[in-house]
C-alpha cells in the first residue's frame, strides 16, 4: 500500500506504520461561520488516507491552517474540525490548533522557522502531507518540517496523488483546443498565472488556446482597452500589467476572450445588463450576460480540455448567480476534460449538481493554478 504518487519519492509501506506516531499535514482551509463549517469539500477530500492510516494502526496528529489570522483568533480555531472528525468515525486523531495562530508558520525567518518546525516534529515518527492547497506556499509546516524527517519517512497522501494525476495531463500534455476560464477577483494573483499560461508550449505550441476572462478579473484588462467600468471593481495598479499581457496574448498566438455584456447591480440591490462597453457610471459588474455566455459556449462546444476557476456573482443576490450556473452547465455538458478548482467555483458546482459531469474537481484554487501553470511549488519541491 503506498502513500506516494512521484516515483522519486520513497513510499511509506502500511505495515511500518502500526503504533507509529503521524504528522499529518491536511488544507482543511474551510469557511467557518458561528463554529459551523460551510463546506466541506476539502475535509471530505482527505478521509481515504485517514481512514488508511487509522486502519494501519497510526496515532494521527492532524494540523492545518485555517484563514489568515493575525495572532490568535477565536473565530479560526480548528475546534469545529474536531467535532466534524469526530462526527465521520476518527474521534481518536489528535488535532492541533491553527498552526498559523504561531507566528512560527509563516515566518521568514529561518531560525525562527526551524524552532518551530522542530517544535511540531517533537516525538513524531513520520510526516504526511496532503494539504494540497498549500504546496504552492512556503508555510513552515509544509517546506521546512518535512526536511527534519528521513526520506523513507515522510510521504505525500493519498490526496496529493490524486491531486497530482488528476492534473497531469493539464499540466504536461493538454489535448488542444485547451480553453482556460479564469475570474475571481484576486488580480494579483491571477495576472503572473494568466501570464505563464500564455507562454506556456506543448510540443512546440501554444499550450492553452483560449483564455476566457470572467468578472471580476475583466474589468482590469477593460481599463488596460481604455473602456470605462463603472463601480466595477479594477486593480488600478495593474491595469498597465494587464495591457502587457494582451500584447503578450496576441504575440504568442493565444486568444483572450472577454465578456461582451454584463450583469451588474445598482443602488445596492437593483439589477440590470448592459454591453460590455456600457456600464452605468454606478453599476457593479457582477457577472456576465447573455451574449458572453453564447460567446463562451462556441468555444466550449469545440474544447478538448476545460479548466475552470473563477466564480462570479453574489450568493445573496440569486440572480447574479445564474450566469455561473449556465457556464457550469455547458461545462458539465461538454466532451471534453474538465476539471473545475478552487472553494468557490466547487461549491458552485456541488450547489448546482454537477459533480459527477465534472472530470475533476480539485481542492485547490491558487496551489492547482500554479501547478498547471508551471509557477513554483516549494512544498513539492521539499519532499523530494
Ligand atoms: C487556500 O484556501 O487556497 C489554501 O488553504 C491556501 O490559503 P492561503 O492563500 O491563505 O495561503
Amino acid at each position: 500500500m503506498k502513500l506516494i504518487h512521484r516515483n522519486d519519492m520513497h513510499s511509506i509501506k502500511a505495515q511500518d506504520l502500526k503504533g507509529a506516531k503521524v504528522f499529518y499535514r491536511i488544507d482543511g482551509n474551510v469557511d467557518i461561520i458561528n463554529q459551523k463549517i460551510q463546506n466541506d469539500f476539502r475535509l471530505q477530500a482527505i478521509l481515504p488516507t485517514l481512514q488508511l492510516l487509522t486502519n494501519a494502526g497510526a496515532h494521527i496528529t492532524v494540523a492545518t491552517h485555517i484563514g489568515r489570522p493575525k495572532g490568535i483568533q477565536k473565530e479560526l480555531s480548528t475546534a469545529p474540525l474536531k467535532n466534524w472528525f469526530t462526527e465521520h468515525g476518527f474521534p481518536d486523531i489528535n488535532l492541533l490548533e491553527n498552526l498559523r495562530f504561531n507566528g512560527g508558520e509563516r515566518t521568514r525567518d529561518r531560525e525562527e522557522a526551524l524552532a518551530f518546525a522542530r517544535e511540531l516534529a517533537h516525538g513524531m515518527d513520520y510526516y504526511i502531507n496532503d494539504a494540497w492547497g498549500l504546496l504552492h506556499r512556503n508555510d513552515t509546516s509544509i517546506t521546512v518540517l518535512p526536511t527534519l524527517f528521513a526520506p523513507e519517512k515522510r510521504a505525500f497522501g493519498l490526496l496529493v496523488e490524486k491531486e497530482l494525476a488528476a492534473l497531469e495531463s493539464l499540466k504536461n500534455s493538454p489535448k488542444a483546443p485547451y480553453v482556460v476560464i479564469l475570474g475571481g477577483g484576486k488580480v494579483e494573483t491571477k495576472l503572473p498565472v494568466i501570464e505563464r499560461l500564455i507562454k506556456k508550449q506543448n510540443n512546440g505550441k501554444p499550450a492553452v488556446s483560449t483564455i476566457i476572462i470572467l468578472p471580476a478579473l475583466s474589468f482590469t484588462f477593460m481599463r488596460a482597452m481604455g473602456l470605462q467600468t463603472g463601480a466595477s471593481l479594477v486593480d488600478e495598479a495593474l491595469i498597465p500589467h494587464a495591457g502587457l499581457i494582451m500584447e503578450l496574448a496576441q504575440k504568442n498566438g493565444v486568444e483572450l476572450v472577454f465578456p461582451l455584456d454584463y450583469t451588474y447591480i445598482f443602488d445596492q440591490n437593483k439589477i440590470g445588463t448592459c454591453d460590455a462597453i456600457g456600464i452605468p457610471k454606478n453599476g457593479k459588474g457582477m457577472a456576465v450576460g447573455p451574449r458572453s455566455l453564447e460567446l463562451f459556449e462556441s468555444y466550449l462546444k469545440n474544447a478538448q480540455t476545460i479548466f475552470f476557476n473563477g466564480a462570479m456573482g453574489n450568493q445573496d443576490q440569486p440572480e447574479t448567480m445564474k450566469p455561473l450556473d449556465a457556464l457550469l452547465y455547458m461545462i458539465s455538458q461538454s466532451n471534453s476534460y474538465s476539471v473545475v478548482g478552487g472553494g468557490n467555483s466547487v461549491a458552485e458546482v456541488q450547489n448546482c449538481g454537477f459533480m459527477d459531469k465534472i472530470d475533476y474537481c480539485s481542492t485547490g484554487g491558487g496551489s492547482t493554478l500554479m501547478y498547471i501553470s508551471d509557477g513554483p511549488m516549494p512544498g513539492l519541491d521539499a519532499m523530494l
